[in-house]
Formats: C-alpha cells, sequence, structure tokens
C-alpha cells in the first residue's frame, strides 16, 4: 500500500512497478511533513501507514522534491508547503538566474508487517525552464522541468515516459531491488 493522498504517485509507483498489488491508504489525517529530509517524511508516512493499513499488507511512505542549484538545493524538501502556486514562485525565484539547473528528488520508505524497514531513492536531472509552463501531463513542477538531454518538459512528456524515467520510477526500481534482497515480499 502507499501512504499517500496523490493518486498521481500511485499511477506512477503502479507503472514502474507492474508486478505489484499496489493501492492508495487514502487519509485525511496524515502526519505533518515537517521532517528536515525527505527520508524523515517518507518514514513518518510509511509508519503511520502501517499503523493504518491492514494487518499484513507492506506500506511505503514516499517524498520527494525539487532542487534548484540556484537557489542553493532550494525547495528541496519544502518544495509542497513553500508556496500556494509553485511553478510560478519557482520562476519568479529563478527570474534573471544564469544557472536554472535542478533536479527531482524522490525517497520511499517500505515498512514490512513485522516492523523492518527498506529505503531507496532516486534522482532525475534537468533544469528549469525559461518560459511559461508547457504540457498536461503529471503534476506539480512537471510543466517547467526540463529533464537532461530532453527539449520538451515533463508534463509534455507525458506520464508513460515519466513511468520509466522519473526519479520516483528510479526509486521504486531501486525499492524492488532491495526488498528482494531484504526477503521481503512485494506491497
Ligand atoms: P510531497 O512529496 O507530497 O511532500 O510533495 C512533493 C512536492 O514536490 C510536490 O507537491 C510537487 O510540488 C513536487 N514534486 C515531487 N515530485 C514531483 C514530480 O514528479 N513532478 C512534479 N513535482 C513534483
Amino acid at each position: 500500500m502507499l501512504a499517500s493522498a496523490n493518486p498521481h504517485k500511485l499511477r506512477e509507483l503502479r507503472s514502474a512497478l507492474p508486478g505489484w498489488d499496489l493501492s492508495l491508504l487514502d487519509r485525511d489525517d496524515f502526519p505533518p511533513e515537517i521532517g528536515a529530509s525527505y527520508l524523515e517524511n517518507a518514514r513518518v508516512k510509511a509508519r503511520f501507514g502501517r499503523r493504518h493499513a491492514p494487518e499484513g499488507a507492506l506500506v511505503i511512505g514516499e517524498d520527494s522534491g525539487i532542487e534548484a542549484v540556484a537557489l542553493e538545493g532550494g525547495p528541496g524538501v519544502a518544495s509542497a508547503r513553500w508556496a500556494a502556486d509553485g511553478v510560478t514562485q519557482l520562476l519568479d525565484a529563478l527570474a534573471g538566474a544564469t544557472d536554472r539547473g535542478a533536479r527531482y528528488v524522490c525517497v520511499l520508505v517500505a515498512v514490512a508487517p513485522d516492523g523492518r524497514e527498506v529505503t531507496a531513492s532516486g534522482t532525475l536531472e534537468g533544469s528549469v525552464a525559461d518560459g511559461p509552463p508547457r504540457g498536461s501531463g503529471g503534476f506539480g513542477y512537471d510543466p517547467i522541468f526540463v529533464p537532461a538531454g530532453e527539449g520538451r518538459t515533463v508534463a509534455e512528456l507525458g506520464d508513460a515516459w515519466k513511468s520509466g524515467h522519473s526519479h520516483r520510477a528510479r526509486a521504486a526500481a531501486a525499492l524492488a531491488e532491495e526488498l528482494r534482497r531484504a526477503g521481503l515480499g512485494a506491497a
């Protein structure tokens, strides 16, 4: 189970992990995301989810964000809460910046029914587009994030591209490998 209320994240993780029976543990009382790191936030969500999930279910907590070089890694772990309209805020913050480099980061924590925890992370390098948002796929900063080696934004590249290449897809593949090594089943 995925301890998240974000259906985009579920869709991306499902297509990145086709063999898994993943569903959303969607609650309205998730603890606030106030940790100092992605790992801390992902762990809090995973442990909260494990307490409320059906017995026997492996629960995944996820935290992610975008890190801009010109903002010294910001907004980073605060990506979801630093502005009402993060896209406009980021474009404004980078106006005139010479370095538009950025990356997406995703950290996943899986908690097994017996309490064992496995973690994994993934990144996607790229840059923040110097222009208006483009494309309709994905969510969040995708209409202004251009992956390295691509000319289009993630929102233009679309959900199928994302499920194979995103920071979330990479973290999911790494998590699946770590779970396999730990002898734990799929979520
Ligand atoms: P959280 O992981 O729910 O705390 O939120 C992470 C925030 O980072 C999201 O609300 C987005 O603003 C941003 N973010 C994380 N992953 C992505 C992504 O795949 N595309 C676009 N924005 C993302």
